[in-house]
């Protein structure tokens, strides 16, 4: 951790988490070294923790007894968890629409949550919302910690130990990373953390079609992300319709040989399914994102059966049970009489 004196060190056990080889997907592919790392094993269920570790430390060493932050979910849970243990108030203002469970997760950790109409969806709401809070933040002389480099660089230091531990889980042999993207702060950190060691791994930038600011522009050649009006994707976490790290990713995912990619809602759901049904993996949708990224570049052969590829799985399936609910059509369980049970197992059979 940068920078932390140990007794500051805010640490619930994030980072290090578990690399695991595909054993359906990437076969049904044809990518037959096909990895998931999976950051939703992280403490509060996603990559976030490496961002909040770092952040809440600094608060902690610098005294600071309050944090205000935005968040569409992630960010927050992280926050609020870390703050907890660093005994810190922390003020929450979440985007209009962010999925009950990561607001539920937030308000246990003892977070004060404000939702905000129009927040994360309106630009004009969204703008004047972080304006209000750039100024009060400045006044009180308090970061706003927004999981992004234009915003919290060294914060996004603890995001790059992503690329660090995949390096050496891989022993530096990995040709392709595919990564999801809102406002390109994750993809950024690790381009960056795998540029630092020097190492020539392709870092593939993958967007929802309906927030689609930094994908294709990155692979039209395109010197700049754009802006959307409002995003139209049902991606929780990804719903980032404003350019934000976007210019700079397109720079070093473009340096690093890698392209853009988006991908529609119904595919990724469809790919979320799979993970849980094929890999055993319980991603939120946002987390099958770069799988459903990976299939378009085989689509396009830009990705050989040779070569080893990483897919991160951003955050865990507990993190958005109502896209759970509304897209995989699981019938209810209701209880049945003990006197039924042997005969359902025998129809199992
Ligand atoms: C689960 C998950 N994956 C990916 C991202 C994308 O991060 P970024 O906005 O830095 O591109 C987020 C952001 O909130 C997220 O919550």
């Amino acid at each position: 951790m940068p920078a932390v004196a140990e007794q500051h060190r805010v640490l619930l056990g994030e980072g290090h988490t578990p690399l695991v080889r595909s054993v359906a997907i990437g076969p049904r592919l044809g990518i037959p070294h096909l990895y998931f790392k999976l950051e939703n094993l992280n403490p509060t269920g996603s990559y976030k923790d490496r961002f909040a570790a770092v952040l809440v430390s600094e608060l902690k060493a610098a005294g600071q007894k309050v944090c205000i932050a935005t968040s569409s979910g992630n960010t927050g849970a992280a926050l609020a968890a870390y703050c907890a243990a660093a005994g810190i108030r922390c003020f929450l203002v979440v985007v209009d629409g962010a999925p009950a469970p990561k607001i539920k997760q937030m308000q246990l950790y003892g977070a004060e949550i404000c939702m905000v109409k129009g927040f994360g969806k309106d630009p004009a709401v969204t703008t004047g919302v972080f304006n209000m809070l750039e100024h009060l933040c400045r006044a009180q002389r308090l970061p706003l910690p927004i999981s992004a480099y234009r915003y919290c660089p060294s914060g996004m230091q603890g995001v790059q130990t992503i690329a660090y531990e995949l390096l050496e889980a891989m022993e530096r042999n990995v040709q392709h990373i595919f990564v999801p993207a809102g406002g390109g702060g994750l993809t950024l950190a690790v381009a960056k953390g795998l540029a630092q060691y020097g190492a020539a791994v392709r870092v593939n930038c993958v967007q929802p079609e309906g927030n689609d600011t930094i994908a294709t522009p990155l692979r039209n050649g395109a010197g700049a992300a754009r802006a959307a009006a409002s995003s139209a994707t049902g991606i929780s976490g990804l719903q980032v319709p404003s350019v934000i790290d976007g210019n700079e990713v397109i720079l070093s995912c473009r340096a690093s040989n890698g392209n853009g990619y988006t991908v529609n809602d119904r595919r990724v759901f469809a790919w979320q399914q799979a993970l849980a049904q094929t890999e055993g993996i319980f991603a939120e949708p946002a987390g099958a994102v770069a799988l459903a990224g990976l299939e378009d570049a085989v689509q396009r052969n830009e990705v050989g059966p040779h070569e080893k590829v990483v897919c991160l799985v951003t955050g865990s399936g507990f993190k958005d049970m109502l896209s759970v609910d509304t897209y995989f059509d699981l019938p209810p369980v209701t209880p049945v009489e003990s006197a039924q049970l042997e005969s359902r197992i025998q129809y199992f059979f």
